[in-house]
């Protein structure tokens, strides 16, 4: 570790604290954030997304959800007439700027915009009702650490939503020079990790495949939709 960045936002203390390889993680999302909702199949992805999840769990407007990785909000948008309040998690400043920027302009008043980085900061235990996250797992190279941090802030028997890409080549992070996370994850490696970790899985689907230009032509990267229950 090499530093820590605390700041005031909406009222709230706002921490991070860096790690070399993390730095320049949050470098590539901190240059995305301000055009990130300009993509119409990143919208559309949180679309599906939230539609699977509202399909396979029962919500309820007395629920705490947490979104990890959260970015501009895009899946908490998607979900938030749907819980009594929304905590959204990034350590990338410019995506929680633009976050903060939209809550503000329509005045949202359930969401809870955090900067943070969970593999280094507690959240308190036994909170929420759902934790879900899309597209922010494979970020992270300690998934054991970051499940028993899952774990410890899920009330019990909560939900774990985790929305990534299956298993892939490599290319998908070619344009990304700094990706030192998964390549997409195996099904039944993943099911394993999490089972060490204290959660059961309820439910795999492979709910749309995200389209990329790789050398020229167009390839399919298949994203999943795993729905877990703390155990
Ligand atoms: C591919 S983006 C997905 C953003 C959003 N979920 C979406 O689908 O639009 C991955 C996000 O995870 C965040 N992230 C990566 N590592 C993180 C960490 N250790 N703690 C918090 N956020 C992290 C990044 O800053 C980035 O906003």
């Amino acid at each position: 570790m090499v530093g820590a960045i605390c700041k005031k936002q909406n009222g709230r203390r706002q921490e991070r604290i860096i790690s070399k390889p993390l730095k320049k993680d949050m470098q590539h999302f901190d240059e995305r954030a301000q055009n990130w909702d300009d993509d119409p199949k990143k919208v559309k992805r949180a679309i599906i997304i939230a539609d699977q999840i509202k399909a396979s769990i029962k919500l309820s407007t007395s629920m705490k959800a947490l979104e990890f990785g959260c970015g501009t909000g895009l899946l908490s948008y998607q979900l938030k007439d749907l819980f009594k309040s929304i905590t959204l998690i990034d350590n990338s400043e410019e995506m929680i700027n633009v976050l903060n920027e939209k809550i503000k302009n329509e005045g949202i008043e359930h969401f809870d915009p955090v900067l943070i980085d969970l593999l280094y900061n507690d959240l308190a235990q036994n909170d929420f009702d759902v934790v879900y996250t899309l597209m922010s797992l494979h970020h992270i190279l300690d998934l054991n650490k970051i499940l028993k941090t899952f774990h410890s802030v899920l009330k019990s028997d909560g939900f774990l939503c985790i929305a990534d890409l299956v298993q892939e080549d490599g290319s998908f992070h070619d344009e990304h020079l700094n990706f030192e996370g998964h390549n997409g994850f195996d099904k039944s490696e993943l099911r394993s990790i999490l089972s060490n970790n204290g959660f059961k899985m309820l439910s795999y689907q492979i709910c749309l495949d995200i389209e990329k230009e790789v050398n020229d032509s167009i390839k399919n990267y298949p994203l999943f939709l795993m729905v877990c229950k703390k155990e």
